[in-house]
């Protein structure tokens, strides 16, 4: 009988360590974007958060096992919510850097970019090193921004610096600013779908390749790996060269 009792409770408590280890299994890991980077992260109609970035990460979410959700998130301190712990990780277009690898882990890389300059179209700006006395337009704290205080120097108030790329631009469009420095795939897809503006973009040899990376807390091993290996069976069974195509073409 007292024995027949202690296998029951025994079975009521691993039922129990059961439930709660399945419960575990399916955290929900918070993502930030700033969501005003298309192609790479923007929000719809519906204010659904879409994208490239988007697209990827569900689908190395999928091969990984791991449930996801995008929260949209101001790009200066998006860094720091990874400390917080209110977002595990961070994809949006970041681009992976010494000094950001300090404070952060990085995936394997996983888009490549540049900058870009996008000008007036009447500009007679030709390249880079021609916009060393003039007022650029930045997304604060981005590549583009690092970019400019390299030519202009760190302390330049002919640096703009707007908290989003779209905001850049539209400046540009305003005539506040006379350039506006950022990753190419945005500002190409910003022409695109402002066909009406009158700018024209610049390419410089001078930019340095620049390759994007998923974030995590320094340290988190354990999320980085199931992310890199979603990354490495997307990238092996065609799937990451699909959602490319759907958003760049070949
Ligand atoms: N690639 C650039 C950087 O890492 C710009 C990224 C901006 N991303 C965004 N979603 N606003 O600095």
């Amino acid at each position: 009988m007292i024995r027949r009792q202690f296998i029951a409770a025994a079975g009521t408590v691993l039922a129990g360590l059961l439930f709660a280890t399945s419960a575990q299994a399916a955290k929900v890991y918070q993502v930030a974007t700033d969501a005003a980077y298309a192609p790479f992260e923007s929000q719809n109609e519906k204010k659904e958060i879409v994208g490239f970035d988007m697209d990827v990460l569900k689908a190395i979410a999928a091969k990984a096992g791991i449930e996801i959700k995008f929260t949209n998130t101001p790009w200066e301190g998006i860094f720091a919510t990874l400390n917080t712990g209110e977002r595990d990780i961070v994809i949006s277009a970041v681009t992976i850097t010494p000094e950001r690898k300090q404070s952060m882990d990085f995936s394997e890389p996983y888009f490549e970019a540049k900058q870009l300059i996008a000008v007036g179209q009447s500009s007679k700006v030709a390249k880079f090193d021609d916009l060393k006395t003039k007022k650029v337009g930045v997304q604060t704290g981005t590549t583009g921004d690092e970019a400019v205080q390299k030519l202009q120097g760190k302390t330049s108030s002919n640096i703009k610096r707007y908290e989003s790329t779209p905001l850049a631009l539209k400046e540009l469009l305003n005539g506040g600013v006379e350039a506006v420095v950022a990753d190419n795939g945005v500002v190409i897809n910003y022409l695109a779908n402002n066909k009406g503006a009158k700018l024209k973009t610049i390419e410089d040899a001078g930019f340095e390749k620049e390759f994007y990376g998923i974030a995590v807390k320094k340290g988190n091993k354990e999320l980085l790996e199931k992310i890199n290996k979603g990354l490495a069976a997307i990238k092996a069974d065609g799937s990451y060269d699909k959602i490319h195509k759907k958003y760049f073409g070949k």
